[in-house]
């Protein structure tokens, strides 16, 4: 998506300080791990997505009239954001503007806004106060492809409407910025039709950071920004900070007839790869036009909260993992303790091989209970382990270690080919 008649400054845009203090912004929001993504505009309510006006190509005055139909009922955010504390989250991010253009918040640059229509209230501020209540950090939506102002798709060819598109979406960031007290992260999405020499991005994030100085961004206007975002996977080779967004079903918006819900088991499963890669999961709900969750929704955050209130530990503030084989488990780590997932329960006995740590005690994460367990230089057999896993929908092993845990299956590859130069280190 490079655009000739408006080329970058510099090709490869540097971050914007030194890695150290980048670290220190980003500090919670490595502990955080989860966070609420929220998908909610006019489109939630003909429920079939949030790009029902593209896909379906609808007429621009029909797609008007939504707002006049756009009223959610009072203290919508509070539920959302008791929601997201007995889920476990520790932030959210709402999409203040879509790619439909229709801002959820007051905007002196457009009527196409909540407050000016059918609505008469600002939803930002309404989200801001309620998840600040809650205590979550809070993080904004904002969609730079923006199908609703006239210079929205012209701006590719027309330096005049270049200008007038750039100039609105910074003053509205702006808005976002001054607006509502302080804000943790601005999440940019779909740069169509500019690329960041266009939009000027660099000073777009300038502007932000100077506005807010501890505000994170991601790299969804083109810049490398803070962290990375994938989006329905994890990444094969995870940089340093990022975040992967997925869906509950299978759409952000709210579809009445998407029915392909994820299981808690598939959301704990995913949350625990996140935090084994030292990343973050962003799980979105797409609340209905007035602001209800569908209850397989609720139902679902409700399992994976509780999971979290006894396994918690495991997740918050985890590190990179240096464990990664099983046949039954996924590990996260943090200090010495390796915590083993276990999604498949073998019964009496599990087994990791190819640890390169000393185990010192081991338990159940959930109760504490401790756990008998044997090793030699090629295995860690857990055992005494109940026929039936003991919690739900992950049964999580805590181990106690007595160095940094780290496991090399390839060595015992090697070691059956030619024991002596593998040079296994039996450590009992
Ligand atoms: C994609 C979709 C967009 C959604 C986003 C979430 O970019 O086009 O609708 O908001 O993913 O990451």
């Amino acid at each position: 998506m490079t655009d000739a008649a408006f080329p970058s400054p510099s090709p490869v845009l540097p971050r914007r300080e030194p890695a150290a203090e980048a670290g220190a912004r980003l500090a919670w929001w490595h502990e955080a791990r989860f966070g609420l993504f929220l998908h909610w505009g006019l489109y939630s309510v003909p429920g079939r997505g949030e790009w029902i006006m593209e896909l379906e190509a609808v007429p621009p005055r029909d797609y008007d009239a939504l707002a006049d139909r756009f009223v959610p009922a009072p203290g919508a955010a509070r539920r959302w954001a008791a929601l997201a504390r007995r889920a476990g989250m520790r932030y959210a991010v709402l999409t203040a503007k879509h790619h439909d253009g229709f801002c959820l918040f007051d905007s002196a640059l457009t009527d196409f806004c909540a407050s000016k229509r059918a609505c008469g209230r600002d939803l930002v501020r309404e989200y801001v106060d309620a998840m600040r209540g809650a205590g979550l950090r809070i993080g904004l939506y904002y969609s730079l492809m923006d199908w609703h102002h006239p210079d929205g798709a012209r701006a590719q060819h027309d330096e005049r409407a270049r200008r007038r598109l750039v100039d609105y979406t910074h003053g509205q960031l702006r808005e976002l910025l001054t607006n509502y007290g302080p804000i943790d992260i601005l999440w940019y999405d779909s740069p169509w039709p500019l690329d960041p020499g266009g939009w000027e991005a660099e000073r777009m994030n300038r502007t932000a950071v100077a506005l807010q100085p501890a505000l994170i961004v991601n790299d969804r206007n083109g810049l490398p920004g803070d962290f990375a975002t994938f989006e329905q996977r994890l990444p094969s080779s995870p940089p340093p900070a990022w975040e992967t967004c997925m869906t509950t079903n299978e759409t952000w918006g709210f579809h009445g007839a998407d029915a392909a819900w994820k299981s808690p088991r598939e959301i704990v499963s995913h949350l625990v790869s996140c935090a084994r890669d030292g990343g973050n999961y962003l799980l979105n709900v797409g609340p209905r036009g007035d602001g209800t969750v569908p209850d397989e929704a609720v139902e679902t955050l409700d399992v994976v909260g509780g999971w979290l209130s006894r396994n918690g530990e495991s997740v918050y503030g985890a590190a990179r993992c240096g464990v990664r084989h099983s046949a039954c488990a996924t590990f996260t780590q943090k200090g010495r303790t390796l915590f083993v997932h276990v999604r498949h329960w073998p019964g009496d006995t599990l087994v990791i091989a190819g640890l390169q740590c000393r185990a010192g005690s081991a338990r159940l994460l959930a109760t504490g209970e401790p756990v008998p367990f044997e090793q030699d230089g090629r295995r860690l057999r857990l055992s005494g382990l109940p026929a039936r896993p003991p919690d739900a929908p992950v049964t999580t092993l805590a181990v106690d270690c007595l160095d940094a845990p780290r496991q090399d299956t390839a060595a015992l590859r090697r070691e059956r080919q030619d024991p002596a130069a593998a040079g296994m280190q039996r450590r009992r």
